[in-house]
Parts: C-alpha cells; structure tokens; sequence
C-alpha cells in the first residue's frame, strides 16, 4: 500500500499510467480539480458500476435516478445550503492564505504528535471538538492564538478573525444577469432525490421502507483543497436516501452503517482499515451521523458519511414549494390501526467516489524488490487492483509479431472483448510488456507462443503472484470470468 513517504510516487504513478491527469493541465492546471485518464476513467466506472448493482439490483426496494445538476434555486434555500453550508475560515494576513480553521488545528495537533506530544494533540482536538459544535469562533481563535498556531507560508501567527465561508458554486442562467437567474451547481446530489421523493414513490408504486439512489457530479468552493483527489472543487458522489416511517431511524441507521462497512470490505478494503467516526458537530439536517474512515497514506480522513436526516428535508421541501409531500401508509401498527399519513424519515449513506477511487489506488499500489535466481535484484510498481473492478482484465499479447500468432491472438480477443475489457498488444519484449501491465493494473496476462499452434494452450500470468501456468486456449475466457465475477 502506498504511505506518507510514497504517496508522491503514487500521484506520478497515476500520471504516467493514465489514470489521472491535473485539469487543463497545459495551462499549469486548475486548483483542485483533476481528469480521468484511460484506465482512471475506466476504473471510476467499474467502481460506479460495482455501487450501482449493490444499490439498485441487489436491494429490491431501491430505485436508481439521475437528476440534473441545475436545480431551482430555491431548493438551496429550502435545504439550508444558502445559510448553513459553510465552514469557519481564517486568513493569514501576511500571506493572504486562507485556512479551514478546523484543517489548521488538526494540522497543528498532526505536528504535536509527530513530536511526541501526543497528550497536547490530543487536548487541542478536543478543544476544537467543544469549540466547533458551540459555533465559538472567538473561542477557535483563542485557541489558535494560545497555540501560537503559525500560517505554514508566512510562518507567522497574523491572523484574521474567525469568519464563515460559503461553499457553493454559482452562475447564472440565461441571458440576463440579474439576480434571480442565480443558480448553482449542487453542493450534494442528495437534493436531486429530495425533489423527486413524490415523482419516484408514485410511479414505482414503492412501499417504505424503500430507497432512491444516485451518481452523479457535486461541486463545492473547498478553501482548502489538497492530497490530491481527496478534496476536490469539482467531485462526484454515489448517495442513497433511504425513507422510512418516523421514530425507526435508529434501527435502519444501525443497519446501513453495518451494511456499507461490510460493502467496503466486499471491494477489497481490509477491515482494519476501516473505523467509524462518530460527528460531534451535527449537521444542520441530522439527529445521527457517523463517517466511516479509512487509514489513507497521510491518515484517518472520511470516506463516507452515515446521516439520519429526520424529515428536515422533506418538510423544508413542503414548506417552501407549498405541495404537500406526504406517504400514505396503510400498514397496520402493534395496536391495529394504520399508520396514515406522515413525513417520512430518512438515513443517507454518502460515499464520494474520488475518495473510494483514491482508497482502492492507495492498497493497490506497491513497490516490490525481490533476488532474482542469479543473485541480482529485481523489481516492480504494481496495482493490485482487485479483478473484479481492475480496468482491464486481460492482455492478450502474442510472443512475436509473425508465424500466425498475432492472428490467435486476434481471434481470442474478438472471442473475449464482448464479456470484459481487453488489451492487446505484440511490441517489445514479453517481460517489459507484464511489467506495463503490472503498473496499470491488469490482473491476467496470456501469451500466445508457437507451442499454441501444436497444441492449443497459452501461457496465463498471475499479475499478484506473477506465476504462470500453461491453459487450454479454450478455457481463457472462462478462467478470466470466474476470477472477476
Ligand atoms: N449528502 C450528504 C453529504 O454530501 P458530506 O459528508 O458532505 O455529506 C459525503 O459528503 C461524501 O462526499 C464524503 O464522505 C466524501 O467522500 C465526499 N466528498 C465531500 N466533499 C468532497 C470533496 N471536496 N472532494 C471529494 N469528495 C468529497
């Protein structure tokens, strides 16, 4: 797995091997915001895939949309984003660089640790616990006075007030510039979901407890954005909103907590690098939230949040757009009478798929040495992607360019193409090819050699262990499906 020291290789990995790319990156680049290469793209959308299915098709109560990212503006006032969405920042006077208070303090307790103090780390994140659920920014400045916390460019304790920062992004729609034609580019696709509850829950006939799922872009003005994909201006979400009847949000709380920490194991992520997180500071819309977190190389941070959302969303909706947005339920309670009409209640998993993407890079990604039989040393990077989402699944590489192994080769190709990603290619040394598709992450490798013409069989090798074994040639595209399946 990639770590603190490494990580930096692993960023050129990602750059050399088409995976991802800076924005616009001609013109130095674009804060913050970052394109899918070849195999990047290809493996976001088998992870996306990989979601989809275990939201919609495994889970027979929930239903997939895709709503746009434009929305009527008022959906951001209803859903308390114009008022509440912002976090507290503060400028360096000296050097004009704005922090996220909260990333400045838990950088300052990252130093105290590293240096042995780790009783003071952990009282100043305490502190900043206490401080940020009451809202004190007077106290957060304190705090990073009596800490002479320093700006890390000016490397002086200037500071600014405490102030809060809007996150969304805005534009304007249409030809006028006025200002009810703002709208802006969702923060969280979750809204998407909220507006739709009517649409989705009358024309599928669903029955609660069911759920509505959604990928899609979201966009936030992060002031802070660093470790690469982590925190982005311009990133995509995968969010369920599940609706159920009001006063059973701890129990189905409980349960997609357990569900999506199993669900990530299921994508290859070790259990113990995984833990719950629980909020101290609720969100403005929440009576439960969890994040689960994951040991990425510079440490434990977020990967998805866990949110029972009461029916704030939902009233909020009603309240604003003046439609009633209610569930009939005719089931029965313990006492015989039916449930009627009611708001429902509603428990979110949120998880960013940038994160999960950076998450599966991070363990993917080694660097191995070994002692070849001769007494020198060898090596290799190679990603360890599991099979089932790597972005090619197979190479199909003839020994040479000649003698009618290109053309069995060729025909293997057509014959798997249609079932899983392929690759094909007969330039330069076999071993020099393994070792590319080591780096990009390709689990099987097959190669065609003259022995195939006599009988029938290839060589297969293992990207994890880089054993090879003689198959029948008719038997590859069944090997590789069971092995991705
Ligand atoms: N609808 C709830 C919601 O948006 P959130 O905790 O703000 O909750 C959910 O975001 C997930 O979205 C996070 O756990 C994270 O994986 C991802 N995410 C949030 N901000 C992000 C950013 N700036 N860059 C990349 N991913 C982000």
């Amino acid at each position: 797995m990639a770590n603190e020291n490494n990580f930096a290789e692993l960023i050129a990995h990602c750059k050399e091997y088409g995976y991802i790319f800076q924005s616009s990156e001609i013109y130095d680049g674009l804060a913050a915001v970052y394109d899918y290469g070849q195999n990047g793209a290809q493996l976001k959308k088998n992870i996306r895939d990989y979601w989809w299915k275990s939201m919609t098709q495994l889970h027979d109560n929930i239903v997939g949309i895709d709503a746009a990212i434009f929305m009527h503006p008022t959906t951001w006032k209803a859903s308390g984003h114009v008022d509440n969405f912002s976090d507290p920042m503060i400028d360096n006077k000296d050097s004009n660089k704005r922090y996220r208070v909260d990333h400045l303090i838990e950088g300052f307790a990252e130093e105290q640790k590293a240096a042995g103090k780790e009783q003071l780390a952990e009282e100043i994140l305490n502190s900043m616990d206490a401080l940020l659920a009451k809202d004190d920014f007077a106290g957060l400045k304190q705090l990073i006075d009596d800490n002479k916390i320093k700006c890390a460019i000016s490397k002086t304790c200037n500071w600014t007030e405490v102030r809060q920062f809007n996150l969304m992004f805005s534009t304007q729609f249409g030809a006028t510039a006025e200002a009810e034609n703002i709208v802006y580019l969702r923060p969280e696709t979750a809204q998407g979901i909220f507006v739709n509850f009517l649409n989705v829950q009358k024309t599928g006939r669903m029955k609660i407890p069911f759920g509505i799922a959604q990928t899609g872009k979201a966009f936030r003005n992060e002031i802070v954005a660093r470790q690469f994909i982590f925190r982005m201006r311009e990133f995509e979400q995968m969010e369920m909103q599940f609706f159920i009847r009001p006063g059973s949000q701890m129990e189905w709380y409980n349960f997609w907590k357990a569900e999506r920490k199993k669900w990530h194991q299921s994508i290859g992520i070790p259990v113990e690098k995984l833990r719950f997180h629980d909020h101290v500071k609720l969100a403005h819309y929440a009576d439960a939230a969890v994040d689960i977190e994951f040991e990425f190389p510079f440490g434990w941070k977020e990967l998805e949040g866990i949110h029972s959302r009461t029916d704030f969303d939902l009233k909020q909706h009603q309240e604003y757009s003046k439609k009633k947005i209610q569930y009939f339920d005719n089931d029965l309670d313990e006492n015989g009478k039916a449930y009627g009409n009611y708001t429902p209640y509603v428990v979110e998993t949120s998880v960013g798929l940038d994160r999960l993407f950076l998450t599966i890079l991070s363990l993917a990604y080694q660097e191995e040495k070994w002692n070849k039989e001769d007494g020198t040393e060898d090596s290799r990077v190679v990603l360890k992607i599991p099979a089932k989402i790597a972005p090619t699944k197979l190479a199909i590489l003839p020994l040479l360019k000649r003698d009618g192994l290109p053309e069995i080769a060729r025909e293997l190709m057509n014959d798997c193409k249609q079932s899983f990603q392929c690759f094909y290619e007969e330039k330069d040394a076999i071993g020099k090819r393994y070792r590319r598709m080591d780096a990009i992450g390709t689990p099987f490798c097959v190669t065609i050699d003259h022995q195939t013409k006599e009988d029938n069989t290839v060589t297969i090798r293992y990207r994890d262990t880089m054993v090879q074994e003689r198959v029948a040639l008719a038997d590859v595209k069944k090997l590789v499906e069971e092995k991705i399946k």
